[in-house]
């Protein structure tokens, strides 16, 4: 089978597509023949070693595994001895790992779930990252109904992720991205949107219930006056000057957001799918073998909701 692969940190240039041993699934484990993966920031971090304190957990001076790629939408070809949840045939969508490839096998009881009704493989492999980290976050703040909350980097793919779990939860929203954006992150429910390029949202005099910042460009710092006084903020990336970390990790109204996959959280994701409570947005779609044009676009940070591999 083909896969993407990379044997040092650097450019989208490391990346290459290779002929692998296609793998076969533990008794416990689903092969799922991938129709449809994603290029995330997660990717491209892990590709640049963007973080240098990633090292220790993907390789110090190269990439240990040399595989990429966490999101998934497919058709499961084949099942372990154990196995009762999935069959053969069925169109599944989830987090798994080295999916920028034509087959991968995850644990049937891991990140993986029968895709919603009336979604493409596609816009299945385009919802899990956003929409899971979303509610993770949303849930570790503590978000309430009728609460007031600032989404910042809207248009991103956590960002999305994060507008329409809030407005599900109850929320009155305020989304914060570009003048290219407002379309759709009003499209997806957004009660406010304010134009970063235009204004600044920490200037306007209104105070928040939370500030999630879902593009890692907005310090606790910047925006702690734009607070109530029990009010909370959360990042989706440390990427800041150590003190802005230090004040963040200190304070008791600031978190650094830890993102953490599960398999019930994929499961209410797609509930509120199937409910039409919750949609994908696809920015660009590229062939699997266009990877390095796809990294390099995602890597502009530029990118609204999702950027998409199709496989075959
Ligand atoms: N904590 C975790 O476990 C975890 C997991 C996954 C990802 N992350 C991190 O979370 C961050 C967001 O990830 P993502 O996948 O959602 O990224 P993304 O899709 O690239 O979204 C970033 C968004 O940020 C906006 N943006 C860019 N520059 C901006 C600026 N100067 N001010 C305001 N907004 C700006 C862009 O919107 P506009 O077009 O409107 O500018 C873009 O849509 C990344 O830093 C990623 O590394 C963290």
């Amino acid at each position: 089978m083909r896969a993407v692969v990379f044997d040092r940190y650097g450019p989208p240039e490391v990346l290459r597509l290779e002929d692998v041993e296609r793998p076969d699934p533990k008794h416990d484990e689903v092969l799922i023949r991938v129709r449809a993966t994603t290029v995330t920031r997660s990717d491209c971090g892990l590709r640049g070693a963007e973080y240098f304190v990633g090292r220790f957990f993907t390789g110090m001076f190269r990439p240990r595994r040399g595989a990429i790629g966490i999101e998934f939408a497919g058709e499961v070809e084949s099942v372990g001895a154990v196995v009762t949840e999935f069959a053969v045939g069925d169109r599944v969508f989830g987090i798994g790992s080295g999916t920028n490839a034509e087959y991968v096998c995850e644990r049937a009881g891991g990140v993986i779930a029968l895709i919603p009704h009336g979604l493409t493989f596609a816009e299945a492999a385009a919802v899990a990252d956003g929409g899971l980290s979303a509610i993770s976050l949303l849930r570790s703040v503590g978000l309430q109904r009728g609460q007031r909350i600032v989404v910042y980097g809207a248009s991103g793919s956590i960002g999305v992720g994060c507008v329409q779990v809030a407005k599900e939860l109850g929320a009155h929203v305020t989304a914060v991205c570009d003048t290219k954006s407002v379309d759709v992150v009003r499209s997806i429910g957004a009660d406010e949107i304010v134009d970063y390029l235009e204004e600044d949202f920490t200037k306007n005099g209104e105070r928040y219930d939370v500030v999630v910042d879902a593009a890692g460009k907005h310090s606790f710092l910047r925006c702690r006056r734009s607070l109530r006084p029990d009010g909370k903020y959360i990042t989706t990336d440390p990427g800041f000057m150590w003190h802005d970390v230090a004040t963040t990790a200190l304070s008791k109204r600031g978190k650094l957001g830890i993102v953490r996959y599960t398999k019930a959280d994929l499961l209410t994701l797609a509930g509120l799918i199937a409910a039409g409570s919750y949609r994908p947005v696809i920015d660009r779609t590229y062939p699997l073998e266009d990877v390095v044009d796809a990294h390099r676009y995602v890597e502009t940070h530029q990118k609204t909701g999702n950027v998409v591999l199709l496989v075959g």
